[in-house]
């Protein structure tokens, strides 16, 4: 016998016990983001590394160690490590520039990044998200917030925490981290070594670092009075001002964190990401932010944007559990023919039904029924002489016996 072969490490199958509230995440995705003029895109699962080396940016973690890169054909490709630099090439591949904006685009699927495998977070893990096209105003940034939000409602999630940040434009950005990598200067020896090398690439990646040594850095007088100053531009400022102004006409509560940097290097103005406490350390289940210069830097027209993504495998660990019964009928019955007969016409009418095709005892019928059926149809000796069928509610044992023409009829009890 050979080695029995296991999934790979930061990989799960989605068993068909949990399946249902995957089917519910995605239908409510359907159901929330079409009612707000979003509609589906489905991208390849792989694409030009170059992309993601040009998109999500070339000082990020994701392009430096995460991505699952192979070659073919002498071409560089790369699983999808997120899904926003694949929309905007097939916005730009598509023309879909020439469309009246705004273009309201949402998706779901498995992203890849080779990360180390822990609670919340995998390496082949989902996302669903928004991405949407063609407004620099901020009704734009708010309203792609308040869809994240109305998702998470929807879904039963409610006690979740806003943050946003306005990382600025890139000239605001700039006397920003001027400022920083000063104040940083004195203690370049002591940080990790990422935060030594995003020191002159990306200096406000440096505010995300989760290593201690750098975190205590951080929170010293010294660094909290240049992270608290304003650096924003009057524009910048502005922008943000309406963003926030916006979410309080929208009743959405939120908290400005001005060490929201995210991971990756596309965001301009509007950062933000939704966060639950009930997550570990791995708490982010939504992250999210305005990208205006990434169409034109990826060959576009100059399009400003704003999206988010939200890992699924993180929401469903915080639905409540729920046991969904798979169907709606279980016919009970110790004659196959009749109970096969049964079963085809309540299929061919919709309604969810299966039978035991080992014919055990009545008892055992009716125990598995109430296991994975709503009802059991029972057509002992008594129903089959009358044209009958008795119908029984498996979670109220209410019964009730109707002809059996008449059957469907029973299921609205
Ligand atoms: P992100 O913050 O990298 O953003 O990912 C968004 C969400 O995906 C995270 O908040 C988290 O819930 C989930 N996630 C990320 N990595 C993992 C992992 N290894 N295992 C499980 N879940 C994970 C983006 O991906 C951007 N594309 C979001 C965006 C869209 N910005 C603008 N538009």
């Amino acid at each position: 016998m050979g080695n029995i072969i296991k999934a790979q490490k930061g990989t799960k199958d989605i068993l068909p016990n949990e399946i249902g509230s995957w089917h519910m995440l995605e239908q409510k995705a359907l159901e929330v983001f079409t009612s707000a003029g979003f509609k589906e895109i489905r991208t390849p699962i792989f694409e030009a590394t170059e992309l993601f080396a040009r998109g999500v940016g070339d000082t990020t973690d994701i392009v430096n160690k995460e991505m699952y890169t192979f070659e073919k054909s002498e071409r560089s490709l790369t699983l999808r490590p997120e899904n926003t630099a694949g929309v905007v090439r097939a916005f730009i591949e598509n023309g879909m520039s020439r469309l009246s904006m705004p273009v309201k685009l949402w998706y779901k699927g498995p992203m890849f990044r080779y990360e180390r495998p822990q609670a919340g977070r995998q390496r082949q893990f989902h996302q669903v998200g928004v991405e949407m096209f063609g407004i620099k105003e901020p009704t734009a940034d708010a309203e792609v917030i308040s869809l994240a939000v109305a998702y998470l409602n929807a879904i039963g999630l409610n006690d979740l925490d806003v943050e946003i940040n306005s990382l600025g434009c890139p000239k605001c950005r700039e006397e920003f981290s001027k400022n920083l990598r000063n104040a940083l200067r004195p203690y370049l020896e002591k940080m990790c070594p990422d935060c030594q090398s995003r020191f002159e690439k990306n200096p406000l990646r440096i505010l995300d670092c989760k290593v201690p040594e750098c975190k205590e850095i951080l929170e010293s007088e010294e660094l909290q009075n240049v992270i608290a100053k304003d650096y924003i531009c009057d524009e910048c400022h502005e922008h943000f001002e309406k963003v926030k102004s916006y979410l309080n006409v929208l009743n959405i509560k939120y908290s400005v964190n001005k060490l929201l940097v995210r991971g990756l290097d596309y965001y301009n103005r509007t950062v933000f990401e939704i966060k639950s406490n009930n997550l570990g350390s791995q708490n982010a289940v939504c992250g999210g932010g305005r990208y205006d210069s990434l169409v034109g830097h990826l060959g576009g027209q100059d399009t400003p944007a704003v999206g988010f993504a939200m890992g699924m495998e993180r929401l469903k660990s915080l639905l409540p559990e729920t046991e969904v019964k798979p169907l709606t009928a279980y016919v009970v019955c110790d004659n196959s023919e009749h109970a096969f007969k049964l079963v085809n016409e309540l299929r061919e009418k919709g309604i969810s039904a299966d039978f035991d095709m080992t014919c055990k005892k009545f008892t055992k019928q009716l125990e598995k029924a109430s296991k994975i059926a709503n009802f059991a149809c029972i057509l002992g000796e008594d129903e089959l002489s009358k044209n009958e069928v008795s119908v029984k509610n498996m979670l109220t044992s209410k019964q009730i016996t109707v002809s059996r023409d008449d059957v469907v009829s029973a299921f609205v009890q």
